[in-house]
């Protein structure tokens, strides 16, 4: 589902050279849960942005779901993104719009026929134990509640992957653990998961393969 040989990122600011990543190989395979961990700074972002190509690698192959996302051509971009799910550390719902209607917005620009988004946006409400706030609005669900309306969001595409870049790095702990619970749920329905955290107490209790990042290198991977 996800394959990376030998890749690396630098940043170029003026003069100053970032080494975000360097020589990173691995792959996760269908329906496979991994984590993503090690310290801020260490290159998860940027591990996370290469794969639905909101960068391009300096040097090394990606694919994923099937594409050649370093060959890639520009019209084919949406094509990649229309398989990842992603889920980051703020819900980014729009405001004035209900739950409903949040997750729908995204099937329509998707181009899915009309008479599917209603069913789907239901059936992702419901994976995440939300049915009921159908329609709420963002200010009126708590920060757990609209990272749940995020993650069913990022379901409703029904997507071959799932990226989340410290998906409870908003939350505390106890909400934390649900919103976890719920990818753990997910990821027992079939969906392949890569989830980026720093907190490696949060990665240890998610008992899941865990790649560590250090300083842009990939240091370990363990319990796969
Ligand atoms: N857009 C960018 N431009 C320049 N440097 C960046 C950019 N994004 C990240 N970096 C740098 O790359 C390194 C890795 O950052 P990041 O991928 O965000 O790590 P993490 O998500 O593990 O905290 C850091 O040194 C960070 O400052
Ligand atoms: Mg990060």
């Amino acid at each position: 589902m996800v394959q990376l040989q030998r890749v690396g990122k630098v940043y170029r600011l003026g003069p100053v050279r970032i080494q975000a990543l360097a020589d990173v190989s691995f792959r996760v395979g269908k329906g496979e849960f991994a984590i993503l961990t090690g310290p801020s700074g260490a290159g998860k972002t940027t591990l996370l942005r290469l794969l639905y190509r909101e960068e391009v690698p300096s040097e090394g192959e990606i694919q994923v779901a099937g594409f050649d996302v370093t060959a890639l051509r520009r019209a084919e971009v949406p094509m990649l993104r229309r398989a990842i799910g992603i889920v980051f550390q703020d819900a980014k719902l729009l405001p004035g719009r209900t739950a409903y209607e949040n997750i729908a917005f995204g099937l329509r620009v998707l181009g899915v026929p009309r008479r599917e988004i209603t069913p789907r946006v239901f059936q992702a409400l419901k994976a995440v134990g939300l049915s009921a706030r159908a329609q709420a609005l963002p200010a009126q669900l708590s920060l757990g509640e609209q990272q749940r309306v995020a993650l069913a969001r990022a379901l409703a595409k029904e997507p071959a992957l799932l990226l989340a870049d410290e998906p409870t790095g908003s939350l505390d702990e106890a909400v934390s653990l649900e919103v976890l619970d719920l990818f753990h749920q997910i990821w027992q329905r079939g969906t392949t998961i890569l989830l980026a955290t720093h907190s490696r107490t949060l990665a240890s209790q998610l008992k899941r393969r865990t790649l560590v990042l250090e300083s842009g290198r990939l240091v370990k991977d363990e319990g796969g």
